[in-house]
């Protein structure tokens, strides 16, 4: 699989109802090896009328960020939850990011990035389903092999001082998750490990057991206090 033949599958996909009112599937873009990726909502009408992602005015505070902290757009990937804008730029429907975010999760494989940074609260809930943003921006989530990273929505901070100040605090982050990757996944192995203690000591349910991987997942990794993130 590749990036352009998932894009290619998506260009002509029915899968939900938004595909009736869109200009243009905006699969996303960017680099297949990326260490980075960041995942925004869905389409607006700049990214619907020109088949890109975040290329209006959350696009271009979104490349001011990158800028700053020393990123080209073209090394990392940047893409959405849905593929097709919700018309008049409404919330994506549960049953619509249910039907596109299979092609994210095949673009995320191709990629195998270390970090992914979530823009915004539907990106965050896709990977993190028990987080909350305005508690949780910020931290570190460590799952399987990868990190998270949620952040503010750039459409959501651009216009509003506090927000931005975050979100700009936020971004300027994420060198130093990057540079500290095998340092916080060395951490991982400890907590996981400590996890199978808790499961073997408690011989619950597998049920149960999974409901507690999940708490444990879902909540940010202490090392980021000893990383002075
Ligand atoms: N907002 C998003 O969430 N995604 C885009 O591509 C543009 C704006
Ligand atoms: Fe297909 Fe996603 Fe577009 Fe729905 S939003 S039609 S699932 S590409």
């Amino acid at each position: 699989m590749t990036l352009s033949v998932i894009s290619k599958k998506i260009s002509t996909c029915k899968e939900c109802l938004l595909h009736k009112t869109r200009t243009n599937t905006v699969s996303g873009e960017g680099s297949e090896k990326a260490e980075v990726i960041f995942v925004g909502e869905g389409p607006g009408q700049s990214e619907d009328l020109a088949g890109r992602p975040f290329c209006g005015a959350a696009g271009k505070y979104l490349d001011e960020l990158l800028q700053k902290t020393g990123f080209k757009r073209k090394e990392v990937f940047i893409g959405n939850i849905v593929k097709c804008r919700p018309p008049g730029n409404r919330d994506p429907l549960p049953v619509e990011i249910d039907a596109c975010t299979p092609y994210l999760d095949q673009q995320i494989e191709v990629i195998n990035p270390k970090l992914i940074v979530t823009l915004g609260r539907f990106s965050m809930n896709h990977f993190l389903p028990k987080c909350g943003i305005s508690r949780d921006h910020g931290k570190v989530f460590k799952k399987g092999n990868r990190l998270y990273f949620p952040i503010f929505h750039p459409a959501a901070a651009l216009y509003r001082g506090q927000l931005k100040e975050m979100i700009e605090a936020d971004f300027a982050k994420i060198p130093k998750i990057l540079k500290d990757f095998d340092k916080i996944m060395e951490n991982k192995k400890e907590a996981e490990d400590k996890n199978e203690d808790i499961e073997d000591k408690n011989k619950k349910s597998s049920d149960d057991q999974s409901a507690m991987m999940r708490d444990l997942e879902d909540k940010p990794i202490q090392s980021q206090m000893n990383l002075g993130l």
